[in-house]
């Protein structure tokens, strides 16, 4: 059998902070399901260890060198996926976020931690263990398991490598003295391994040395060879160009289906959508919105941060209250746009509400219930919510750039719609074209057979894992049988 071991830092519904969670807990799934034997690698953090129903069985112990660690094992919830959770205190000992504080500052041993993933990784990977099972191809995913990589091509004759970039944002750049105390070998400190002017960069040494880069949209993959999309790392990204491949997204279809969502409180169809405006006054009740069914509900989930476009939509979100339409927001992060969000919330209560968490539950009862999904990023490598709006029938106003781009159509206009529109799009990162793109879609909505012909061309989409992990099948072929 084909063997892959799939690393990251994050996989729903074990641990989530945003979108890594859902892809590294569903594309392995879509892979096993293709018939790979597929290990899903994630550190055993504290929060992770109390929320599963019984202890998980420990069924090996790894010599690092260092130190040891070991290896617990429990299931993916519905898939045959078996998950190995790596236990050690530097996980285990702690509970909260897998990267920062209730504060939002970042732990202070981030590095310490995720080196420890990758070396554990690169041994399962390349040794021969008490796990007595080496995958044919390792697959990293973001800053988090790059080192993972260059140790498995230290090794030599290892496993084919792949490296996913989810979001060049976060790169996991840290000081000399903390490189030295990460028991990494030396020659990794090298223009070729992890060296990145005077400081050592865990993303680079996954885009340096991988066999093959993948990203998760082929907009980003373009975006992220030139400056300001690279981060940096464009000059690299360039140069392995023909290593580099971008493949979108899937969603899971089982965790997202308006049909059976248990977090409804009425599931729908595209031929039952009447029952969709059922949701939304669930969710004007539940929000403490005005019932109304005369304006549109505009939704808004994710992390309150510069990458949502948060500096777009504050300057015009006053003016988008007067248009007139409802907001729901969720989400939580930057102080800053907390803040700002509450000072508009708190002066127009029954136009905009304001949840200022991080609610699971929540965040599919709003994709039911509002009638468009706003998604104004500044970059977006992929994004899923936008893909969320368009099967839970919420049409996404989302800007041109990265995953958003390959996934939605723009729909024109009421006068002049475009028969093949799925949402709205808007171009230039400029608080007046988002206004202008949300006026748009306001006053399309007031046109209902239109917009439900719009609703049913997004629901009638394919986001499932299909395409997508063939894709990624056929880059792991060179490895497998
Ligand atoms: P990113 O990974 O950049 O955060 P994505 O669109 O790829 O963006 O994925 C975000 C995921 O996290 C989605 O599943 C979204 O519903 C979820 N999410 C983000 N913020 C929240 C929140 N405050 N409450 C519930 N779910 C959230
Ligand atoms: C990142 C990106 C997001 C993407 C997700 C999963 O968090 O910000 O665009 O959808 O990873 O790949």
């Amino acid at each position: 059998m084909n063997r892959l071991l799939f690393v990251a830092s994050e996989a729903f519904p074990l641990v989530k902070t945003g979108g890594l969670a859902d892809v590294a807990g569903s594309l392995p799934a879509a892979l096993a399901a293709a018939g790979v034997d597929v290990r899903l690698l994630l550190p055993a953090y504290g929060d992770l260890l109390a929320g599963l129903g019984a202890a998980p069985e420990v069924i090996a112990e790894l010599d690092l060198g260092t130190e040891r660690v070991r290896i617990l094992q429990c299931g993916l919830p519905g898939s045959t996926v078996k998950v190995w959770l790596l236990e050690h205190p530097l996980f285990s000992a702690r509970a909260g976020n897998p990267y920062h504080d209730e504060h939002g500052a970042p732990w202070g041993d981030s590095a310490e931690r995720f080196a420890l993933l990758s070396r554990a990784a690169a041994c399962i990977a390349t040794r021969d263990t008490p796990l007595a099972w080496r995958p044919h191809v390792l697959h990293c995913n973001d800053w988090h398991t790059g080192p993972a990589i260059a140790l498995a091509q230290l090794e030599g004759a290892g496993p084919l490598t792949v490296f996913t970039v989810h979001n060049l944002a976060h790169q996991g750049v840290f000081d000399r003295t903390t490189f030295e105390r990460l028991a990494l070998p030396g020659v990794l400190w090298s223009e070729q391994g992890m060296e990145y002017y005077g400081q050592c960069s865990f993303m680079k040494a996954g885009l340096a040395c991988a066999d093959v880069i993948t990203t998760v949209s082929p907009s980003y993959a373009r975006e992220i060879c030139a400056a300001p999309g690279g981060m940096g790392m464009e000059g690299l990204l360039r140069e392995r160009s023909d290593r580099l491949v971008g493949i979108i997204n899937g969603i899971s279809t089982s965790d997202w289906d308006p049909g059976k969502d248990p977090a409804l409180a009425h599931n729908y169809s595209a031929d039952t959508l009447d029952a969709k405006r059922l949701n939304k006054a669930a969710l004007q009740r539940e929000l403490g919105l005005a019932a109304r069914d005369d304006v549109p509900l505009i939704g808004f989930v994710g992390r309150l941060v510069e990458q949502k476009g948060l500096e777009l939509l504050l300057p015009v979100l006053e003016a988008m209250l007067e248009l007139p339409a409802q907001f729901a927001v969720l989400g939580k992060g930057d102080p800053r746009y907390e803040s700002a969000l509450r000072n508009i919330a708190a002066a127009r209560p029954d136009s905009i509400a304001l949840v200022l968490d991080y609610n699971e539950d929540m965040a599919h009862r709003i994709e039911a219930g509002a009638d468009m999904f706003l998604m104004p990023s500044l970059f977006e490598p992929c994004g899923l919510n936008q893909m969320y709006s368009l099967r839970y029938g919420t049409p996404p106003i989302v800007r041109a750039v990265g995953g958003l781009i390959d996934t939605v159509t723009d729909a024109g206009t009421r006068e002049a719609p475009a028969p093949d529109g799925t949402g709205f799009v808007f171009r230039e990162p400029l608080p007046a074209d988002l206004l202008q793109a949300v006026q748009r879609a306001v006053y399309y909505w007031a046109d209902r057979p239109a917009w439900r012909a719009l609703q049913q061309r997004g629901m009638a989409g394919d986001f499932s894992w299909q395409r997508s992990a063939a894709q990624y099948l056929e880059i792991y072929r060179p490895a497998f049988d």
